[in-house]
């Protein structure tokens, strides 16, 4: 609980532990006349209890209880309200015992027999030791708040200048225009539909935006060659899964979902996929996402030279490589997605080309 919260919380209230009701009735009077609320305990498991259910700024306690004694009571005490102050009552005899409540975090101790102005003494002294541990805590809150918001500033600066690089890559790659968005929009489709937790969506979502980005390292007249591609220039353009992984890898250590989409996309379920061929349930299931996303993107987008496919045509390969090419689930997450237009129907007539080249 934030301190402000706790402060507003509390009342002028003091919670009495004594097993001796005649001591427990001399405290409440002396505490009392100085404005106080007070609740009484007869042990400290009774005042663990009022505890529970009444925030307490202050509690005097005995030391010699039987059961749990005084120590104990103060240490269950701060192990869960680290901010509530306790004054420890002992005999004269026990200096020593209340020496070391001292040292264990005690803020005060009263010897019997004490008068009312020594019990007022303490007692305000305890407050505002507490109340300076409240503002020291209250700082830290502030401090801990801005260090997180900094953090967040700092995590949205860096998602934006990855996906500059992203974008980067489409105007490079004459026929991908928007094909990262489209990707990552089918891609947490399936993953909604499969059920994938918050944490992993978000990498999801990076990863699928940027899966492509190794093809930076890709040389541009192999990128755009408009015809078949030789042996030797597939090979080149298949090395984008590792070159966008060893790219990324120093930036996302935190988020290996994503880099595992980045690396593993071109992963196939029969284990004849690249680069690591991988097989099955071995490919990371974000991977196996967007590898659908990915190739539904790429039979249904237009080229200069051709029209997209219909999305039924697109679908119906899908299923057909279900099993071989593509995990059943994620094609089958799939087409639930698309039933539902959990996304736009894509718009397969459209020939895509650069943005510089529409400009
Ligand atoms: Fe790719």
């Amino acid at each position: 609980m934030r301190v402000s919260q706790a402060l507003a919380d509390e009342a002028r209230r003091c919670l009495i532990v004594d097993d001796e009701p005649g001591m427990r009735a001399v405290l409440r009077r002396l505490m009392t006349a100085d404005g106080f609320e007070c609740i009484e305990a007869a042990s400290g498991a009774e005042a663990l209890a009022v505890l529970e259910t009444t925030p307490v700024p202050i509690v005097l306690s005995d030391f010699h209880m039987p059961g749990m004694d005084g120590g104990e009571l103060m240490r269950a005490i701060h192990a869960r309200w680290p901010l509530v102050a306790v004054v420890i009552i002992t005999a004269v005899a026990d200096v020593t015992i209340a020496v070391r409540c001292l040292e264990a975090g005690a803020l005060d101790y009263l010897t019997k027999p004490f008068g009312s102005d020594e019990v007022r003494a303490r007692v305000l002294q305890a407050l505002e030791k507490r109340r300076l541990l409240c503002e020291n805590q209250a700082y830290r809150d502030r401090l801990e708040e801005r260090v997180a918001l900094q953090a967040r500033k700092y995590e949205q600066l860096f998602l934006a200048s990855l996906q500059s690089l992203a974008d980067a890559l489409e105007v490079k790659d004459a026929y991908t225009w928007g094909h990262s968005t489209r990707v990552c929009l089918y891609a947490m489709a399936i993953a909604r539909e499969l059920g994938l937790t918050q944490p992993l969506l978000e990498q999801l979502e990076l990863g699928s935006r940027l899966h492509d980005i190794g093809k930076i390292g890709v040389r541009e007249a192999v990128l755009n060659k408009a015809g078949p591609l030789t042996d030797a220039e597939y090979a080149h353009i298949m090395e984008h899964p590792v070159i966008g992984w060893k790219l990324l890898a120093p930036l996302l250590g935190e988020m290996p979902h994503a880099l595992a989409v980045v690396r593993s996309h071109h992963e196939r379920w029969d284990g004849q996929g690249m680069p690591d061929r991988l097989r099955g349930q071995e490919i990371p299931l974000e991977a196996r996402i967007t590898a659908v996303a990915d190739s539904f993107d790429a039979m249904t987008s237009g080229r200069p030279y051709r029209d997209g496919m219909s999305v039924e045509d697109a679908v119906a390969e899908l299923r057909r490589c279900a099993g071989t090419q593509f995990d059943p689930q994620c094609v089958a997450g799939f087409e639930r997605a698309l039933e539902r237009r959990s996304f736009p129907w894509p718009d397969w007539s459209v020939r895509r080309h650069t943005r510089l080249q529409v400009a």
